[in-house]
């Protein structure tokens, strides 16, 4: 890695294609607003000046993945693209059996359909939300056991992604029989995109080996997480990047992956185990829901993306900026006095709208009415994880997830001078109340109205 003399971390990359972006007046994004029902997930894209809602599938492909793209060999079996990303990630990950899906929640549920069901259980740092929906489906149940810092915004202990050992040692001895899978979700979205240390995957790993369950990882953000660890992590700072991963990988059975984050793909996942057996009754399930195995979910263009993509996750010049970026932020909003969940993660930044809305009751959703807020200032959509989006949430959150390679720092300066004019309304803002909500997953659809 080069030594970095400079204060300014620049994009290590130039730009070679253009999308223009939509710059609204206010008046325009407030009746935007009124349509959508003060739901964000309703705005016509044309209506968002910078798009923060999520980090999956909005990356920026390089170059040399639009080329790859061209090369796609789209033969029904036994296709080239298969085996180049196959190789990929075999090299990658050291696991023998690989197979492509539509995205990671696809790989969730051919985990969930072959190997768990009613009676088993799940242990994860932090399942995400549809990681957790497809273990409930089969009838097993999802069980979360993060570090108890992890629910402290202002903490900034370095991995607090970790599992708590004490927890897992607990329930690995009063229910071994029951437990199928034992699941590190790397990075852990759910706490703030915050990573899991290597000592604790190799502890989690240690126990699982001794008890013979198997361990897996849900690698979707596996690059993010390989350079928190060479980077805040004593002994790994020398330790190249792909080393790094496949040390992660090596501690695993088996891993779920979403490559719409690190493998800077618009669409695709992984699955991939060491077991022939479990492998043969994913490759059964796989068939029946996805595809051919030299395909799955995808096409042979797609395959070609992702490997590419995979590979270009684990630059060092590219990861440094990545975590630069979402600091940088992070760093912002605090310095301007907006409450942020410390140290910023990997993928976004987290605003604790509990603390920064203090005079709005969490069921009147202090984080929707930030969302608004930022939504309406300057046109930057973002997401409320609080008790809107999951009932009874305990953090009220605000997400401003970063896509890769798609904002440069005069669009985070922007974004950053909006959330100050937020922050200069703040004590005028107020919550919503829900006028119409389905019966499940309300966050999608429900509409909201002002208090
Ligand atoms: N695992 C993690 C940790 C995730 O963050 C996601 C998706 C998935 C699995 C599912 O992957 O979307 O390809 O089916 N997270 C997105 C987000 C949606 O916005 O955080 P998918």
């Amino acid at each position: 890695m080069n030594d970095w003399p400079f204060r300014t971390i620049i994009e290590p990359f130039r730009i070679k294609a253009v999308e223009a972006i939509p710059i609204l007046s206010r008046a325009e994004r407030l009746a935007a607003l009124e349509r959508a029902g003060h739901n964000l997930f309703k705005l016509p894209a044309e209506a968002v000046t910078v798009d923060l809602l999520t980090d999956s599938g909005t990356g920026a492909m390089s170059a040399r993945q639009w080329a790859a793209l061209m090369i796609g060999d789209e033969s029904y079996a036994g296709s080239r693209s298969f085996v180049r990303f196959e190789e990929t990630v075999r090299r990658l990950s050291g696991m023998a059996h690989i197979f492509p899906v539509h995205q990671g929640r696809a790989a969730e549920r051919i985990v969930a359909r072959t190997v768990l069901g009613p009676g088993r259980e799940v242990l994860n740092n932090t399942h995400f939300d549809t990681t957790r929906a497809n273990v409930e489906q089969s009838g097993a149940v999802a069980t979360d056991i993060p570090v108890a810092h992890a629910g402290d915004p202002a903490n900034r202990s370095a991995f607090k992604g970790d599992m708590d050992l004490a927890a897992l040692d607990k329930a690995l001895a009063e229910r071994r029989d029951k437990i199928a899978i034992v699941m590190l979700t790397l990075t852990n979205n759910a706490v703030g995109g915050q990573p899991v240390s290597m000592a604790n995957i190799e502890a989690v790993s240690r126990r699982c080996r001794a008890v013979g369950i198997p361990f897996w990882i849900d690698a979707a953000r596996f690059a993010e997480n390989a350079w928190f660890i060479h980077a805040r992590e004593p002994g790994w700072e020398n330790v190249a990047l792909p080393d790094i991963a496949r040390r992660m990988f090596d501690l695993a059975d088996g891993f779920t992956l979403s490559a719409k984050k690190d493998g800077i793909a618009h669409i695709g996942g992984i699955l991939g185990t060491r077991d022939p057996a479990w492998a043969e009754k994913f490759k059964n399930e796989l068939i029946l829901g996805e595809g051919f195995p030299t395909y799955g979910g995808l096409a042979g263009r797609d395959l070609e993306c992702v490997a590419v993509g995979l590979e270009e996750a684990l630059d060092p010049e590219y990861l440094r900026y990545r975590a630069r970026s979402v600091a940088y932020l992070c760093d912002k909003l605090d310095n301007i006095g907006i409450p942020v969940v410390q140290p910023p993660g990997g993928h976004a930044v987290f605003i604790d709208a509990a603390r920064f809305l203090p005079h709005v009751p969490v069921d009147a959703f202090p984080g929707q009415a930030v969302a608004c807020a930022l939504y309406e200032e300057g046109g930057v959509r973002s997401v409320e994880i609080g008790s809107f989006m999951f009932p009874g949430s305990k953090l009220q959150l605000v997400r401003l997830a970063l896509p890769r390679r798609v904002y440069t720092q005069a669009h985070v300066d922007y974004v950053a001078e909006v959330a100050a004019r937020v922050r200069d309304r703040a004590a005028s803002l107020r919550g919503y109340r829900i006028v119409e909500s389905p019966p499940f997953l309300r966050h999608f659809s429900a509409t909201l109205a002002p208090l």
